[in-house]
């Protein structure tokens, strides 16, 4: 599909979605975020990707919500719209791994949207924040939530409620980036990190996502449970004995992400309706 705000390569098994509107700062117009989603699910849904990279412009990843289109509206208008919940949920329900390459700024919705992804490889020049209050807001797709599990509540309150932003540097140190790398080097340091996911069982890396997910949503003894269930359901792929074979004959594994035959009813059950 063509879109007018973003653009979508697939190379290798990785599927690369940039933010383009570099005039703007990648100002995240609600046209952009239906583009994104729409392109997130369709990486989602092609058996060729493994993995999605999501990045912004050498200068920014995205300022955040596109003021200027907001500025206007009413409460009746965000309100009945539920502005902002449609890209969330939509975000939150894409099953492949994805990172966020994140170089410059990365602020209000844009530190949101990179926190939405699985993990995040900053550049040094990346700058994080949720300046939302002072435009007399407040974040509104995560910013309260997620940073919140990801620096703690001391950072995210001043965040939050100072609007101050946060270096690459202080962000690996608090937990909100997993890496920081040289600017040169940060859409090299996605990739290979991209491609290591794509060479491991996609069976595998989505039940990664879904139990680390899970950890956030559930207590302790409930998140362990999750785990060893899913753990219990991978000896029903091919994967798992390709890999275990492979390991013991020494050799490179080749993953087909494919469930064992008669297993597939076994593990939806397991999985999903567990
Ligand atoms: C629309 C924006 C924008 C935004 C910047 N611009 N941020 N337009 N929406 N969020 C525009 C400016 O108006 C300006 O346009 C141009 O981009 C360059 O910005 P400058 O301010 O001149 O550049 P600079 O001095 O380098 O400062 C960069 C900046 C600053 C630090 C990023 O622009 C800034 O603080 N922006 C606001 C960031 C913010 O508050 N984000 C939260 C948005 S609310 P012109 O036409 O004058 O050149 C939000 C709610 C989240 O995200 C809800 C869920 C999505």
């Amino acid at each position: 599909m063509a879109f007018e705000t973003i653009i979508v390569k697939i190379d290798d098994h990785i599927a690369l979605i940039k933010l383009n509107r570099h005039d703007a700062l990648n100002a995240l117009k609600q046209k952009m975020l239906a583009e994104l989603c729409t392109a997130l699910e369709e990486a989602d849904s092609n058996d060729k990707v493994r993995c999605i990279i999501l990045t912004g412009s050498e200068k920014t990843f995205a300022v955040g919500a596109d003021i200027k289109e907001m500025s206007e509206l009413s409460y009746a208008d965000v309100a009945s719209a539920n502005l902002f919940g449609d890209p969330v949920d939509r975000i939150s329900n894409i099953r492949k791994p994805v990172i966020a390459a994140v170089a410059g700024y990365a602020l209000g919705g844009g530190c949101e949207l990179a926190m939405a992804c699985d993990f995040i490889i900053a550049a040094e020049s990346a700058k994080f924040g949720q300046p939302e209050i002072n435009l007399g807001i407040v974040a509104g797709m995560g910013g309260t939530q997620r940073l919140t599990y990801a620096v703690g509540k001391a950072k995210s309150m001043d965040m939050n409620l100072t609007g101050r932003f946060m270096t690459a540097e202080e962000a690996e140190r608090s937990g909100l980036v997993s890496r920081v790398v040289p600017s040169k080097k940060l859409m090299e340091e996605a990739h290979s990190a991209a491609q290591k996911i794509a060479e491991k069982s996609l069976l595998a890396a989505r039940t990664v996502k879904e139990a680390v997910n899970r950890s956030f949503e559930t207590t302790l003894s409930e998140g362990l449970l999750f785990e060893r269930r899913v753990f219990h359901a991978m000896f029903a792929t091919e994967d798992q004995k390709e890999g275990m074979a492979a390991f013991l004959e020494k050799r490179e594994a080749q993953f087909r992400n494919r469930w064992r035959r008669g297993y597939f009813r076994l593990c939806k059950t397991v999985i999903f309706e567990y």
